[in-house]
């Protein structure tokens, strides 16, 4: 093993694409397209941050789910609306 860190990415954003086959509430079905906003509205933004998928983080209930990394906060019923707060958090917590 060895170390791999890199220094491009202050943090991370993960989104819940999880879709339940059974029916149940889940994030994938809930907001189609929030990553791919997210990740868009993060670079325009210019923020050092990667936008990732993610699957559930249990909090299907209160989903759509989406975290930010290392800062180790989850936002729950997120919607594509919601975009800039987001952006707006984000800056604030790395500082840009
Ligand atoms: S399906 Fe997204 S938190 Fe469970």
């Amino acid at each position: 093993m060895h170390d791999i860190s890199q220094k491009t990415y202050k943090a991370f954003v993960l989104v819940c694409e999880n879709v339940r086959d059974d029916g149940r509430q889940s994030c994938g079905v809930s907001a189609p397209g929030l990553r791919a906003a997210l990740k868009e509205a993060m670079k325009q933004a210019g923020l050092p941050v990667r936008v990732l998928s993610t699957s559930c983080m249990d909090h299907c209930k209160e989903g759509p789910t989406v975290a930010f990394m290392p800062m180790n906060i989850l936002y729950g019923d997120v919607s594509i609306d919601d975009v800039p707060v987001l952006i707006a958090k984000m800056r604030e917590y790395i500082g840009s």
